[in-house]
């Protein structure tokens, strides 16, 4: 599995997902299909899914946003996890890789809790701010890294007081802490790694779960 926890031997990453791992049987699904899908390393981990939907449960959260969809995985994780009301908007720009998401929500019985946006995810949140449909308990950034930072800005206005936005692949395969990688992708991460350290809006923690996830915790 290559989008798995960064750092841990295979023997012990065989161990964690041993003794951890509760992926019901449709994710399992899902995620056997997209490891067939040339860009199947974009998917989430599924050590990541699991415990967002424990971040989820905890937090009680209603309703989520999601930035980078791909092919569901990580939308099915967490809308499993939410309350029969609960609703994920949830964005990507591809009808392609999104569709092959639709029939697993559909299986797992969450079609109804997922809105599917396909737009440019910053015009979605956007519009979302402009028709101040704030109050969202959760969101999970995970979409092209040139835009990190504007993802952030946006969902750190949609997050009610207490609301976690969780961002993926800050540790992007450890290239953020080698000197000689300075692609703009590497660079974008780094940076918002960098203002996120001295952010005072909210409280926060990178947790070093599969490409790194950090959490970020709007302030009250
Ligand atoms: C890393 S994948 C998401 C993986 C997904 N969270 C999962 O668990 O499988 C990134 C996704 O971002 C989408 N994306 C890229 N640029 C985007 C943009 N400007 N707006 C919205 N989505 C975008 C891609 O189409 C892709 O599906």
């Amino acid at each position: 599995m290559a989008n798995k926890t960064l750092g841990l031997e295979p023997n012990l990453y065989q161990y964690l997902l041993s003794v951890s791992l509760r992926e019901p049987e449709i994710l399992t699904q899902l995620r056997q299909e997209t490891a067939q899908h040339p860009m199947a390393i974009m998917q989430i981990a599924p050590e990541q899914g699991q415990f967002m939907a424990l971040l989820v449960q905890l937090m009680g959260a209603k309703k989520t946003l999601e930035v980078g969809v791909f092919t569901g995985y990580s939308t099915l994780a967490v809308a499993l996890a939410l309350p029969g009301d609960g609703k994920v908007i949830a964005c990507d720009i591809s009808e392609e890789y999104t569709s092959i998401a639709l029939p697993y929500w559909r299986e797992a019985g969450v079609a109804d809790k997922i809105d599917l946006r396909i737009a440019p995810a910053l015009e979605t949140l956007d519009k979302l701010i402009a028709e101040e449909t704030e109050g969202f308990d959760f969101a999970f950034i995970d979409a092209d890294k040139s835009n990190y930072d504007g993802y952030y800005e946006r969902a750190l206005k949609l997050v009610r007081p207490g609301g976690l936005i969780a961002i993926d692949n800050v540790l992007w395969s450890g290239k953020v802490a080698d000197t000689q990688v300075q692609d703009n992708r590497t660079e974008k991460i780094r940076a918002l790694n960098q203002k996120l350290h001295q952010d005072e809006r909210i409280y926060l923690s990178l947790v070093p779960i599969a490409d790194g996830l950090t959490l970020a915790l709007k302030r009250p």
